[in-house]
């Protein structure tokens, strides 16, 4: 079917509310590179949000779907219980576990994801406070909803959003919300919680759960310093509360490491990870320190379709592919080269207010002008479609629509990452003339 027909005929049968920042329509795609009906092709920056670290359709992953297909699609993990399951919650406690023995179960999504990690460190703490961050981005569910931060349109008219939930600053070092500078700060962000927060908000007797992302994703690629996540698990340790880490934007490599906390700490009470876990399949895992997963009842935590049989079998060979490939390296290796050309940019645009980024998790910042850093969601959308128009994939975040995101599959070859940067730069110049 034609680009414009499946476009009217889109309009026509999905709700409007299931929108698309390009008019892209996705024919066939392999690595980094996606071909549209009308057989163009792109580079895609954007991984399908962050779940394509291994890349589009890996042969790996394909034939493992193929091969578990053909054996069963769905027992339900409640009623028959079966190995790719098992076998990936193994591989999961492995790549997290330290020291403390670890548990993990599987849902569909990554907002089931946190919200499960939220329903667990409730449970066990028996405590239901949770604090969260502005610029947070956790979901579209009612509980992962009052989680998340931006107002429109991610929460405006679906309250009323759920009680005791509490939202103070991140460590948005840019546009601080205490007018401070890092590292005189000594990022008071964190210790605002044990100053004021527990006398003024809510007692620490009454939080069960911190929720947090070691790099805020949808809320603009925010990456705190590094003292940060240690602070607040010391805050979380000090006052039984259980650390909740949402990885599902930051995982499986993408920040140069398995996990971005990794650079902060050792290990979470409770890890949660999506996106790039089975390689576009739906899976969602919560990887917790077995104390603390072990606390539900049998019965209490599970799902019809949650860790399907499919998707696990994705989810083991996307495992294989991290290790076998080195993507860890790779994706440093991206990230070097990406920080090195968006600061050039930096230097000669004057609308790029920020660059922040952890290994290939980058972004840019677009503002008014760099003394007046008012954010310009209007620019940065210009600059995404014309990039689009010329060949390049790329998404927009920010609590303001202002940044603008760099999420490429890690197997994107020198040439690719070469080529869809000179096509950014491109873009960028036209914007200035
Ligand atoms: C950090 C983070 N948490 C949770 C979610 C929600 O994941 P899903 O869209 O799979 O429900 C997202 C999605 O972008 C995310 O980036």
């Amino acid at each position: 079917m034609k680009k414009e027909e499946l476009l009217k005929m889109k309009q026509d049968h999905v709700p409007k509310g299931v929108s698309q920042a390009l008019p892209a329509v996705i024919a066939e795609a392999k690595g980094a590179m996606v071909r549209d009906v009308e057989g163009k092709e792109f580079i895609d920056f954007s991984g399908g949000i962050g779940v394509l670290n291994v890349g589009h359709s890996p042969d790996e992953v394909v034939k493992a779907i193929r091969d578990q297909a053909g054996k069963y699609l769905h027992s339900c993990f409640m009623v028959q219980i079966y190995e790719p399951y098992i076998a990936l919650a193994k591989e999961m406690n492995e790549l997290v576990s330290r020291k403390t023995p670890m548990k993990t179960m599987f849902v569909n999504s990554g907002a089931e994801a946190v919200e499960n990690g939220v329903k667990i460190a409730r449970y066990y703490t028996k405590k239901p406070g949770i604090i969260c961050f502005e610029n947070a981005f956790h979901g579209r569910t009612a509980m992962t909803m009052s989680l998340t931060s931006k107002v429109k349109y991610y929460k405006f008219g679906y309250g009323p959003f759920m009680p005791e939930v509490y939202r103070i600053p991140y460590a948005y070092c840019y546009r601080c919300s205490y007018g401070l500078k890092y590292p005189s700060c000594n990022i008071y962000c964190a210790d605002f919680i044990q100053e004021k927060f527990f006398d003024l908000y809510a007692a620490a007797e009454s939080i069960g759960a911190i929720v947090v992302e070691p790099v805020q994703g949808e809320g603009g690629f925010i990456v705190p310093p590094k003292e940060y996540l240690g602070k607040l698990q010391k805050i979380c340790r000090d006052n039984g509360i259980v650390l909740v880490i949402d990885e599902v934007q930051t995982g499986f490599a993408r920040t140069g490491k398995m996990f971005a906390y990794e650079y902060s700490i050792d290990e979470p009470d409770i890890l949660v990870t999506a996106k790039s876990l089975a390689a576009g399949l739906p899976l969602g895992g919560i990887t917790g320190k077995a104390e603390i997963m072990d606390s539900v009842e049998a019965g209490g935590i599970g799902g019809t379709f949650s860790g399907n049989p499919v998707s696990c079998a994705a989810g083991l060979a996307v495992m294989k592919m991290l290790k076998e490939k080195k993507l860890t390296v790779r994706a440093q290796e991206i990230g070097t080269k990406v920080m090195a050309r968006f600061r050039s940019f930096q230097e000669k645009y004057s609308f790029i207010g920020d660059v922040r980024g952890l290994g290939a998790m980058n972004g840019m910042e677009i503002v008014a002008d760099r003394k007046n850093p008012k954010p310009n969601p209007d620019l940065t959308k210009a600059i995404v479609k014309r990039c689009y128009e010329k060949g390049l994939i790329l998404l927009t975040a920010g609590g303001f629509s202002n940044v603008i995101r760099h999420l490429v599959p890690l197997v994107i070859t020198d040439e690719q990452l070469d080529k869809g940067l000179r096509i950014l730069e491109e873009v960028m110049a036209e914007k200035v003339e």
